[in-house]
């Protein structure tokens, strides 16, 4: 995609770097267009490097190409990072005084701001009215950040983390094929107490689940995640059920369920749990040299899902093996998936270094009678869409 950065001056530019990275990274060619005030923070050859292509400022270069509008005509999305009050002011109004205000108004393109400034800027009721006029005209605003400003004083204003501005501007070019679903992605690892400070749990990071809840917001579904122990960040743009143990994720997932249209349990579920947990902790002292514990079943969460589905309801569930054959992976996976009956089942390879924690995955996604419908690889991200396309494909 042809994604246009607009950088515009204020303290929080030299940020705009990592978004323009994040942009690369993902594959888009990005073009940037700089305030002269941008320059004053961030230098041209730090721009150029990193989005491998000439940066615009002056509006009356390239004028034989008709550029002021040029740049704006092939956009297929405008990222405008940081966003000054000043900028925002200039966008609620119309104003093309500088090529960014010419890009803006020449494009078709969806439009992206992050606005960074103090809070007291952004707390005027001249922002807050800017604001809306551009919320109304479509356009996506991510943050601002709560947090440290440029100076001692801290608050709403700081430009949202890199990050997260790559993730909701690609988000905007995503298909809104989820529109009217309702979504119940489970994630993370349960924990099963032994005593008030030791568990038995898994290293499951949550990464996978939170990519396929943020995937699937960024489709346009209503997503609710039942989070145990996550090691990642949960963003406000969908409802969040934190839980600890394996029953807790049972009781959080169970009463979600039967409000939704589709579950998909990537949480990483303990088998087994202590049956009974110490008061007080465990000590070596009285154990002595062996301590053996006594683990009891855990319900099959996934399992009773599928059972009680209702109609129309589509269960994923996932399935985390360390076997290195491919052919013998499968064979574990099919058996899974007609043990567990749900109607897709993401079978993953994992090990020390493969699935748990990682930023990548590699996945097969089987259907009932164990036939391969997707096989995906890449980032979590890459993965957990491909993995709603599958999900797509059966509503089909
Ligand atoms: O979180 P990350 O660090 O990103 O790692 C991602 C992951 C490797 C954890 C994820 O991709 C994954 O494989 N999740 C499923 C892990 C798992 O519990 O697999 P399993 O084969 O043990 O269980 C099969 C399915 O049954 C899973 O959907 C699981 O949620 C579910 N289950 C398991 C046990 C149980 N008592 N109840 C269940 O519902």
């Amino acid at each position: 995609m042809n994604i246009v950065v607009g950088v515009t001056g204020g303290i929080a530019a030299y940020k705009a770097v990592n978004v323009i990275r994040g942009l690369v990274l993902a594959g888009h060619d990005v073009h940037v267009v700089a305030t002269d005030a941008a320059l004053r923070f961030v230098g041209k050859p730090t721009l150029e490097a990193i989005s491998r292509n000439i940066v615009h400022t002056d509006l009356y270069e390239g004028v034989a190409e008709v550029r002021h509008v040029a740049i704006g005509q092939a956009a297929d999305l405008i990222v405008i990072a940081p966003a000054t009050a000043n900028t925002i002011a200039k966008l609620a109004t119309g104003l093309a005084d500088d090529l960014l205000g010419n890009t803006v108004l020449a494009s078709r393109a969806p439009v992206v701001i992050a606005p960074a400034m103090h809070t007291e800027m952004w707390q005027h009721p001249a922002t807050v009215h800017n604001i809306g006029v551009l919320r109304s005209r479509g356009v996506t605003v991510v943050g601002p950040a709560v947090g440290q400003l440029t100076g001692a004083d801290s608050g709403p204003g700081r430009l949202e983390e890199p990050d997260e501005i790559v993730r909701a501007a690609l988000a905007v070019l995503e298909p809104k094929d989820l529109v009217g679903r309702r979504i119940l992605v489970s994630a993370g690892g349960t924990r099963e107490a032994l005593d008030p400070v030791r568990y038995l749990g898994n290293r499951s990071s949550g990464k996978q689940g939170l990519a396929l809840a943020l995937a699937a917001v960024a489709r346009g579904a209503e997503v609710t995640l039942v989070g145990a122990n996550l090691e990642v960040q949960t963003p406000a743009s969908m409802r969040v059920v934190h839980v600890g143990s394996t029953l807790e994720l049972a009781a959080a997932v169970q009463a979600a369920a039967p409000d939704v249209d589709v579950v998909i349990m990537a949480a990483a579920v303990a088998d087994y749990r202590p049956e009974s947990v110490a008061e007080a902790k465990i000590k070596k002292e009285i154990a002595g040299d062996r301590l053996t514990l006594e683990l009891v079943k855990n319900p099959d969460i996934l399992a009773g899902l599928a059972e009680t589905r209702a109609p129309g309801q589509i269960i994923v569930g996932f399935a985390a093996e360390t076997e290195q054959d491919r052919e013998a992976l499968l064979a574990l996976g099919r058996a899974k998936i007609a043990r567990k009956g749900s109607d897709l089942l993401v079978l993953n390879r994992v090990g020390w270094t493969e699935g748990f924690g990682t930023d990548g995955n590699t996945v097969v996604v089987l259907d009932r009678r164990g036939d391969i419908v997707m096989e995906a690889s890449g980032s979590k991200q890459t993965v957990a869409d491909r993995i709603l396309d599958a999900v797509v494909a059966r509503f089909a």
